[in-house]
């Protein structure tokens, strides 16, 4: 019985070279809404969602960019801890902006993505990412096995045909890949997130995504490979007449300033501080359409405050407006897509406040680890890095995520570590019962004493989870507890 089982692998192995681990790939689709699928453009995307298991959303971290949610999806870490806090940032003791380099993502030697995690702990694993942001540079000093730094060139089917080579590499197997995809984001800042232009891009998108899985197939993948397929955050569509000025509210030459639409980090030069932040404060209330922020002032939720890259202020466009920097692409936008500028003009913008709905991401999953036909509470983007050591059997290091938000996703839970786990499982979800009774019980007083702000903000952040059950609502509860 033992030996045929050995012949058999030994055919496998030799037909088709895969790694012996756990086989992982993650694919992000930036700015992939997590309504997308409601344009019916993607219906092979939704036949694997539907198949497999998947969130209504996620939610993702603070400020709703794409270079910050990429590392708290590869690290389980906030931005606040990982330091890559914006797509640009002023390094606070040099005042020079820091743009995508060696140097955003050399914050710290405690913050160890997936990919170096992974081939760290040997055994022939192996790592590879495909253009994932802030993947093209060394961590602990070391480069991974197979690395492709963006290019947008590079069409998004030979990106599938090069990832599935390192899978197949017959002497270093890749187990690990992440894979990311610059659109719709890239179209949809110039064309809105509702334009015909981006409609087809899903679709081009759907089509990548069965191609990976025939490819998967081909290569006798699909039951060995656990496929996670994720965005960074979603976008929504603003136009010029909802552009703000806010240069005209301050001296040029007076602060320093880095990000972009909707949420700029502004850097007063020493002495302008106090006239910085009040004609700033004074204009958002007179504008009416964006808010100011003090380091101090910013919410405990954003995780975002931590961290001395921060900004000692940030200027937040609400919800459907957009700042200067837009004022100046939009023409050039319109130049380089050669269109005709008008006030109707649809602009794609996303960086707003991470309980804004629509700027949240997609979750959908399957492979031999996951859950079928099975749909999952909303969990947060730093949960993902846990569900990653999960699936790859590897220890996980301290993070941000919570296990609970994602053993739902596995078919055996947190299994790797046995009947041991199972009792602290079994545990944790007793004392979350009772949490959650107590939760129950406090929501009711809070209804009873008509106190329905907390609750109402609840429901709009998380509209099906906080009908859901107690054991959701408490933990929301403690969240927007904290954040108050
Ligand atoms: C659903 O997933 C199962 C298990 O991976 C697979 O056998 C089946 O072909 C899938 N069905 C569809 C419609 O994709
Ligand atoms: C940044 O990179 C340099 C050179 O690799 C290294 O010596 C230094 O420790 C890094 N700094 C941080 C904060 O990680
Ligand atoms: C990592 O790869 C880059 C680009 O291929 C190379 O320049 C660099 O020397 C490598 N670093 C290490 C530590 O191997
Ligand atoms: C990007 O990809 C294109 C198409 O494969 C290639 O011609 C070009 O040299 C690449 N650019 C860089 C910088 O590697
Ligand atoms: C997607 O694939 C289908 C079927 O191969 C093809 O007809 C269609 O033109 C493709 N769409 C895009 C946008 O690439
Ligand atoms: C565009 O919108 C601005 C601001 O609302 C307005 O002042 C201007 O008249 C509009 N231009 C046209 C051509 O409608
Ligand atoms: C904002 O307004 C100021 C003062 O009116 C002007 O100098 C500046 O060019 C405007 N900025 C943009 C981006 O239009
Ligand atoms: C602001 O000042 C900088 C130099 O401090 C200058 O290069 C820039 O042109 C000025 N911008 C405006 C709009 O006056
Ligand atoms: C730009 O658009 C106009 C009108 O749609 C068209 O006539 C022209 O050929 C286009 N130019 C380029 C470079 O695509
Ligand atoms: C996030 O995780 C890091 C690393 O374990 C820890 O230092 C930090 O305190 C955590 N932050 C929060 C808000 O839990
Ligand atoms: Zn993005």
């Amino acid at each position: 019985m033992k030996i045929q089982i050995l012949v058999l692998c030994l055919l496998a192995s030799s037909a088709f070279s895969a790694s012996h681990h756990p086989i992982l790939i993650v694919v992000s689709y930036d700015a992939f809404r997590y309504n997308f699928f409601d344009t019916k453009l993607v219906p092979n995307m939704e036949r694997l969602k539907f198949n497999g298991t998947y969130s209504d959303y996620l939610v993702n971290v603070f400020p709703t960019k794409t270079f910050p949610n990429h590392h708290s999806i590869a690290t389980g870490l906030y931005p606040e801890v990982h330091g890559v806090i914006g797509n640009t940032y002023v390094d606070q003791k040099s005042l020079k902006v820091v743009k995508m380099g060696f140097e955003m993502y050399n914050y710290s030697n405690d913050v160890i993505p997936i990919w170096r995690w992974n081939e760290d702990q040997g055994d022939g694993r192996h790592s590879a990412t495909m253009m994932w942001p802030g993947a093209d540079f060394p961590y602990q000093g070391k480069n991974i096995t197979y690395r492709q730094s963006f290019n947008a060139s590079v069409d998004w089917f030979s990106r599938v045909d090069t990832l599935i080579s390192w899978l197949t590499n017959s002497e270093k197997p890749a187990n690990l890949v992440m894979f990311y995809i610059e659109e719709p984001d890239t179209h949809g800042h110039a064309f809105g997130p509702n334009s015909n232009t981006v409609h087809e891009l899903l679709q081009k998108l759907d089509n990548v995504t069965a191609y990976l899985e025939k490819k998967l197939e081909e290569h006798k993948l699909t039951e060995k490979a656990n496929v996670i397929h994720l965005s960074d955050h979603g976008m929504i569509s603003v136009t010029p007449p909802y552009f703000i000025n806010i240069t005209q509210y301050i001296k040029n030459g007076t602060y320093e300033w880095a990000g972009a639409t909707p949420c700029i980090q502004i850097t007063p030069n020493a002495g302008y501080e106090d006239n910085i932040y009040n004609s700033l404060k004074e204009a958002s209330v007179t504008n009416g359409h964006f808010k100011v922020y003090k380091k101090e002032d910013y919410l405990k939720r954003w995780h975002y405050k931590k961290n001395p890259r921060s900004p000692p202020i940030l200027i937040m466009a609400d919800e459907g407006y957009a700042l200067d920097d837009l004022i100046v692409a939009a023409p050039k936008y319109a130049k380089f897509y050669n269109f005709t500028l008008t006030n109707t003009s649809e602009f794609g913008v996303h960086g707003y406040d991470n309980d804004v709905v629509d700027m949240h991401p997609f979750f959908m999953a399957r492979g031999p680890r996951i859950k079928l036909h099975h749909r999952v509470t909303p969990f947060s983007t730093v949960d993902l890095y846990n569900l990653f050591t999960e699936i790859l059997r590897l220890p996980a290091r301290a993070n941000n995520g919570s296990m609970g938000n994602i053993v739902d996703i596995l078919v055996d839970g947190g299994g790797r570590y046995g009947v041991g786990v199972g009792v602290v499982v079994g545990g944790v979800l007793l004392a979350l019962i009772i949490v959650g009774l107590a939760a129950g019980l406090t929501l009711y007083i809070i209804k009873v004493r008509q106190n329905i702000r907390t609750a109402a903000a609840l429901n709009k952040r998380f509209p099906q989870t906080f009908q859901n059950s107690g054991i959701e609502a408490q933990h929301l509860l403690e969240s927007e507890d904290v954040q108050a």
